[in-house]
């Protein structure tokens, strides 16, 4: 994780107030010169102020579009915000609020270590595999992505993106979430057991042998998403038996167990229109960031929504971004310094990462 910024004493001991006020005057004076973004997943104190909200592929493509921007102020995590710097051209400059926010996933997998696997399974004689890298990933893992033929993809589009890389090669190297993979390539007819298998990037070939590897079609790097791993069968089984009329949502980053058992699983934009479509009295329990279901919660009045888990979970990398670290950078955009916490991926790795997020661009869902 990188270093958490430390906001100086002058933002520190604003009032909540006067940190909401500084952030509207700023927006006021410099319109869509600035643009934030904000993940499902942040606070409501930042989703306040957010002029798009989005899960990552929304607000990947919105990042695109934003011609007149000067800023983008990305309330997300750290790839969100390597994203929109590769998506939008030099003359907008990206910044990420804290530089803590980080994806606990992402750092599963290392472009070292990808880059170890790649070579061994090549110099194995294996070929025809193409890399699918899920968007929560460091640039420098895209890069290689890229180079190698490969394809991002998010919650949103994984099964257009997975047939796009089936139709190009033999093999699937999916990163960094086995459970979207296993979930996405199941739901597409692929038995989990005989068509799929676990690469685990400490061993070489991730722990099998090349001639298993030739036999499998899709090798998931085993990273995973901590927050979502604290839902289980039980908490679903335990609502089943008490409260038979829930419906119970999730979001892909959760176990096959749990998405097999669920009633239906989706990006965090698919779990919004969900719920905004369902009908008032009806009741859902939701596997994902607590943020977003407390927001769900109070936006639905007419509905009984409440987490999977009791004891609830939120993404603690996502939570870093507060409303004054969104007040400290509009204040020092406001005061002409330069923009804080700027988030440039370097160019050798942009020019290659960028390939493999165009053709995820290119994929019609
Ligand atoms: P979405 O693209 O569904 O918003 O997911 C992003 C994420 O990090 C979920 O944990
Ligand atoms: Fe990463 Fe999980 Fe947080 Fe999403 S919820 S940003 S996958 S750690």
């Amino acid at each position: 994780m990188s270093t958490p910024t430390i906001l100086p004493d002058e933002i520190r001991s604003l009032t909540d107030d006067q940190a909401h006020a500084l952030i509207e005057n700023v927006k006021k004076k410099w319109g869509s010169k600035i643009v934030i973004l904000g993940h499902h997943y942040q606070k409501d104190e930042v989703i306040v102020h957010s002029d798009f909200t989005g899960d990552s592929l929304k607000l990947a493509k919105i990042a695109k579009e934003q011609k007149a921007a000067k800023h983008i102020i990305f309330c997300g995590v750290h790839f969100m915000a390597e994203s929109a710097d590769m998506l939008t051209d030099g003359a907008c400059e990206v910044c990420l609020p804290d530089m803590a926010a980080g994806c606990d996933m992402a750092d599963m997998a290392d472009a070292k270590d990808l880059q170890i696997a790649w070579d061994d399974a090549t110099h194995e004689g294996l070929e025809g595999i193409v890399p699918v890298t899920y968007i929560n990933s460091t640039a420098a893992l895209k890069a290689i992505v890229g180079r190698n033929g490969g394809i991002i993809c998010t919650s949103s589009n994984a099964k257009a993106v997975v047939k796009w890389a089936l139709e190009r090669g033999k093999h699937i190297l999916f990163l960094p979430d086995q459970h979207l993979g296993r979930n996405i390539c199941k739901a597409m007819g692929f038995d989990h057991n005989k068509d799929m298998l676990l690469w685990d990037p400490k061993k070489y070939l991730g722990g099998h042998s090349a001639d298993v590897l030739k036999k499998t079609k899709i090798w998931l790097w085993a990273g995973h998403c901590p927050v979502h791993a604290l839902f289980t069968v039980h908490q679903i089984k335990r609502i089943r038996e008490t409260n038979p009329e829930t419906k119970i949502l999730v979001h892909p980053e959760c176990s096959m167990e749990i998405v097999d058992v669920s009633d239906l699983n989706g990006s965090t934009d698919f779990i919004i229109k969900t719920i905004q479509a369902a009908p008032a009295g009806s009741s859902w329990a939701i596997g994902t960031e607590k943020n977003l279901v407390d927001r769900l919660a109070k936006d639905n009045p007419d509905k009984k929504i409440f987490s999977l888990n009791p004891y609830s979970c939120a993404c603690g990398t996502m939570n870093r971004i507060s409303l004054k670290h969104l007040a400290w950078v509009m204040d020092c955009i406001d005061k002409g310094q330069s923009m804080p916490n700027r988030i440039q991926v370097p160019p050798s790795i942009a020019k290659d990462a960028k390939l493999a997020l165009d053709r995820m661009m290119s994929v019609v869902v």
